[in-house]
């Protein structure tokens, strides 16, 4: 298995309450790992510890087999990881375009060179028509597909996505599908969070569920549907 991001006893807690409580989890390059649990079951702390955002109380995390553990979102962003947000956070006064550009403006590239890659990227979120418009101005499932381009704009080899499809059309569900589909088959480690499990379970060969900050169940989709800690975490019975 070729590691492309791995945390060993991860734990994370805000005053009293634990957060996360010693996760160990491994994501392979082209694989899609997804994620499942209820809500605060601490899969948006596990993102933020993964990403920098957070700094975890214990454990450790490695990309590509490099420890990154409490370094800064930028430091972790570098070596490759790239990561959406739940509720996405684009640059809503700018342009489609210019919020492309936004993380790639410290590459030795031309404008040019840079300006086509961000039209191409637009292009292949079916967002192009709409490149000079303001954030702003799209729906809320168009901004999401917005921010993945724009994570996907420095081709990290890392993609952490946090409910891709909360509140998404269907539709637009179904062309983000594909489009993740694309990331794993180019190789890239996914780390997808959701608690539809509809959708994980179309994209993730494995699964790990979480439930107070641990991990509860962990194998293949079949597995994890009929497991019943994980009926019992989601149905309280
Ligand atoms: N910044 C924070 N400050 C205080 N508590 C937090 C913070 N972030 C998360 N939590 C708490 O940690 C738990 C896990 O939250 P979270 O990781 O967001 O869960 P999930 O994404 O699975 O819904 C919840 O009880 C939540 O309220
Ligand atoms: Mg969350």
């Amino acid at each position: 298995m070729n590691v492309a991001i791995e945390t060993r006893a991860l734990a994370k807690r805000f005053g009293g309450l634990v957060a996360l409580d010693g996760v160990d989890l491994k994501v392979a390059a082209g694989e899609t790992l997804g994620i499942i649990g209820v809500n605060g079951a601490g899969k948006t702390t596990l993102m933020n510890c993964i990403c920098g955002l957070y700094r975890p109380d214990a454990g450790d995390v490695f990309v590509a087999g490099e420890q990154v553990t409490g370094q800064p979102p930028h430091v972790v962003a570098h070596r490759g990881v790239g990561r959406t947000f739940q509720v996405p956070r684009v640059f809503r006064k700018m342009s489609l375009i210019d919020n492309l550009l936004v993380p790639v403006l410290d590459r030795r590239a031309s404008d040019a060179e840079l300006i086509g890659r961000a039209e191409a990227m637009l292009e292949r979120m079916r967002l192009i028509e709409l490149r000079h418009n303001h954030a702003e101005e799209l729906s809320g499932g168009q901004q999401k597909l917005l921010e993945m381009a724009r994570m996907l704009m420095p081709d990290p080899s890392i993609i952490l996505l946090d409910e891709p499809f909360a509140g998404v059309h269907p539709l637009l569900c179904k062309f983000m599908i594909d489009r993740i589909e694309e990331m794993a088959r180019a190789g890239k480690a996914v780390l997808l969070i959701s608690h539809d499990l509809t959708s994980i379970y179309r994209l993730s060969a494995r699964v790990v569920a979480l439930n107070q900050g641990r991990i509860i169940a962990e194998g293949g989709v079949d597995a994890i549907r009929d497991n019943p800690a994980v009926i019992e975490a989601y149905l309280g019975m």
